[in-house]
C-alpha cells in the first residue's frame, strides 16, 4: 500500500461521499493529504481514523483568494502538491424555463470554475513538485444527459473539454504535469441520497435508477476511488487527457 508514498494530494469536497472514499484510499496507499471543504467539519469527523500527515481547511472552491490561501498553507506545510483532485461539487436539478441566471451561475462556478482557478493557481506548485497530477471529477452528465439537470451536464461537460484542453496544452509546454477526468454515474453518497429522497419514495426512485445501469446497482464511493488512486499514482504515467467511465455499463447500453 505504498502507491502514492512520498506524495502530497489535495483533495477539495472531502467532507464526505467520494471525497471521503478519495482520503481514506489515498492515505491508505501513503499519501499526505491536504483535506478541504465549504464545511470541514464532515472532514474533523473521520479524520483520526486516517492513517497520514493531514491538513484540514475551509474552503471555498469558487473562489480565488481561498484557492490562493489554501495553495499557501499547501507550500508552507508541505512544500509540494503532487495530486490535486477537483471533487467539490453540487448537483441540484433546476427545470431549465425556471431557472435563474444566479441558478446557471452558481452551478457553473462550483463545478466548472473553480476546476479552471484551482489548476491556475496550484500551477507553479504543481510545477515544482512534478510529475504531478490532477483529476478531475466529471460525470457520466458529460456524456448522456437526464431531463432537469441542464446545468449539471453543461458543467460537467464543460470539465470534460477543460480536462482535455489543459492536458495538452501542459503537455506541448513540457510541464509535468498530467489532467485526466473521472465520470461517475450513480454512486451512493449524499448527493444521490437526497435526489432520492426528494422524489418521495427513495426505494422506488433508486430501482429506477439501477435500471438504467447495466449491472442494476448503483456504485459505492470505493469504486470510483481505485480509479482515482491509479491517475494519482505513476503507475499511469502515460495517462493523459483521458476520460474515464466508471458507470456499471450504463453508458454502453
Ligand atoms: N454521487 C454520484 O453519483 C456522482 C456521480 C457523478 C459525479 N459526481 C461528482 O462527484 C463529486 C462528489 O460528489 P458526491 O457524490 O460525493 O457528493 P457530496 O454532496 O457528498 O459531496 C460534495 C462535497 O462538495 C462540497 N462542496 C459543495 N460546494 C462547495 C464549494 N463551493 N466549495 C467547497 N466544497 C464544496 C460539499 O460540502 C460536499 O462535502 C461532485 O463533483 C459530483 O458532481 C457524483
Amino acid at each position: 500500500m505504498t502507491r502514492l508514498q512520498g506524495k502530497v494530494v489535495l483533495i477539495t469536497g472531502a467532507a464526505g461521499g467520494l471525497g471521503e472514499a478519495f482520503a481514506r484510499a489515498a492515505a491508505r496507499e501513503g499519501a499526505r493529504l491536504v483535506l478541504t471543504d465549504l464545511d470541514p467539519e464532515g472532514i474533523h469527523a473521520y479524520a483520526d481514523s486516517l492513517d497520514a500527515e493531514r491538513l484540514i481547511l475551509a474552503h471555498d472552491v469558487t473562489s480565488r483568494a481561498a484557492w490562493e490561501e489554501t495553495i499557501a498553507a499547501t507550500r508552507a506545510r508541505f512544500s509540494a502538491l503532487h495530486g490535486l483532485v477537483h471533487n467539490a461539487g453540487r448537483g441540484t436539478p433546476f427545470l431549465f424555463s425556471e431557472m435563474s441566471d444566479a441558478q446557471w451561475r452558481a452551478m457553473m462556478a462550483v463545478n466548472l470554475d473553480s476546476v479552471f482557478i484551482g489548476t491556475q493557481v496550484a500551477l507553479p506548485l504543481l510545477e515544482e513538485s512534478g510529475p504531478a497530477s490532477v483529476v478531475n471529477i466529471s460525470s457520466v452528465a458529460a456524456m448522456v444527459c437526464t431531463a432537469g439537470m441542464t446545468a449539471y451536464c453543461a458543467s460537467k461537460a464543460g470539465v470534460r473539454m477543460l480536462t482535455k484542453s489543459l492536458a495538452v496544452e501542459f503537455a506541448l509546454q513540457g510541464l509535468p504535469i498530467r489532467v485526466n477526468s473521472v465520470h461517475p454515474a450513480f454512486t451512493r453518497t449524499r448527493m444521490v441520497e437526497d435526489i432520492l429522497a426528494a422524489s418521495g419514495d427513495p426505494a422506488r426512485a433508486e430501482k429506477r435508477l439501477a435500471r438504467a445501469i447495466a449491472l442494476k446497482r448503483l456504485g459505492e464511493p470505493r469504486e470510483i476511488a481505485g480509479v482515482v488512486i491509479h491517475l494519482l499514482s505513476d503507475e499511469s504515467s502515460f495517462t493523459t487527457g483521458a476520460e474515464h467511465v466508471i458507470d456499471g455499463g450504463l453508458t454502453a447500453m
